[in-house]
């Protein structure tokens, strides 16, 4: 019988090539929110301790959480919170309705706001004081705009698309300043920005698209063209993982979105070099897992 173990066919995969993006994973305010939560479980042990909403989206990294007793409630779930339990804010923020409701409930803070989206909040509350009308791009279903959009005050306008820019009217003299939602992609923000400056005479513009995002994008798009194949690795309902997949799908033919190891196609050592990335909330142990599973493929 042939004994195929010293066959060099058998070596096929050995030139398989595993690299990292340069900049991938958590980001500032994800670890940061993780950091407060694990901090929270062995501080307020014995307290009922909560976060408003998934804190990151990530489910390994939720499920460890709960096992360490973390309550997870809905955001708009406010009246489930016992009162005296220690709530925590994850990075996206909630609107200041909800933190007098926390207050009045006496709950204890602990406020994982991310630095970036509370200065957000803060210029909303500012420009609207000052009779400001206040354009904010993002997408009405995510929790930092309905955060943000909470320290608006009426003269509010949210836009999701350039269609939605294009329809906006203003009187001639009006004031007005555009942000964005941190994760908003760049490119459409510009596309909303031209078309606002050619509507609003006074338009005051602050780019708060969190760098976070595009250093991901920039970095994934050098990785690409290095590779055959890319992995991206990221909660299936993560927006900023989800587009990390689009840039890679338009630079490489191959691209498959995993959650964790157990996803990794078994085709992926089919490919001598093999690109990894990770959305702004994926942990580097599951990177780490991944990394490992792809080396024990080959
Ligand atoms: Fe903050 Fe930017 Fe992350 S806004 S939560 S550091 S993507």
């Amino acid at each position: 019988a042939l004994n195929f173990s010293d066959s060099p066919f058998f070596c096929y995969n050995s030139a398989v090539e595993i690299i990292r993006s340069e900049i991938m994973g958590f980001c500032f305010g994800v670890r940061r929110a993780v950091e407060l939560a694990e901090d929270a479980m062995v501080r307020f042990a014995g307290t009922e301790v909560c976060s408003l909403g998934p804190l990151i989206h990530n489910r390994s990294v939720l499920d460890s959480l709960k096992e360490k007793g973390l309550r997870i409630i809905g955001e708009d779930e406010l009246e489930s919170v016992r009162d005296g339990s220690a709530v925590i804010v994850r990075a996206h923020g909630v609107p200041p309705q909800t933190l007098r409701i926390l207050a009045e409930k006496k709950c204890i803070l602990i406020d994982a706001t991310c630095p970036r989206v509370r200065a957000s909040q803060k210029t909303v509350e500012k420009k609207s004081a000052d009779n400001c009308t206040v354009i904010l791009t993002g997408d009405i279903n995510h929790g930092e705009v309905k955060a943000v959009a909470g320290y608006a005050g009426d003269d509010f306008i949210l836009v999701q698309t350039p269609e939605d820019a294009a329809r906006i009217e203003l009187p001639e003299d009006s004031r007005a300043v555009l942000l964005s939602q941190t994760t908003f992609s760049q490119s459409e923000f510009r596309v909303i920005e031209n078309i606002l400056r050619g509507k609003i005479k006074n338009l005051e513009v602050m780019d708060t698209i969190c760098p976070a995002t595009r250093e991901r994008q920039t970095a994934l798009a050098a990785l690409c063209s290095r590779v055959d194949c890319v992995l991206v690795i990221g909660g299936r309902n993560s927006a900023n993982t989800v587009r990390l997949c689009q840039t890679a799908s338009a630079l490489c033919p191959a691209v498959f979105h995993i959650e964790n190891a157990s996803e990794i196609p078994a085709d992926a050592a089919d490919y001598a070099r093999i690109g990894i990335t990770a959305g702004a909330s994926t942990p580097d142990s599951v990177i780490a897992e991944v990394e490992n599973a792809l080396k024990e493929m080959r």
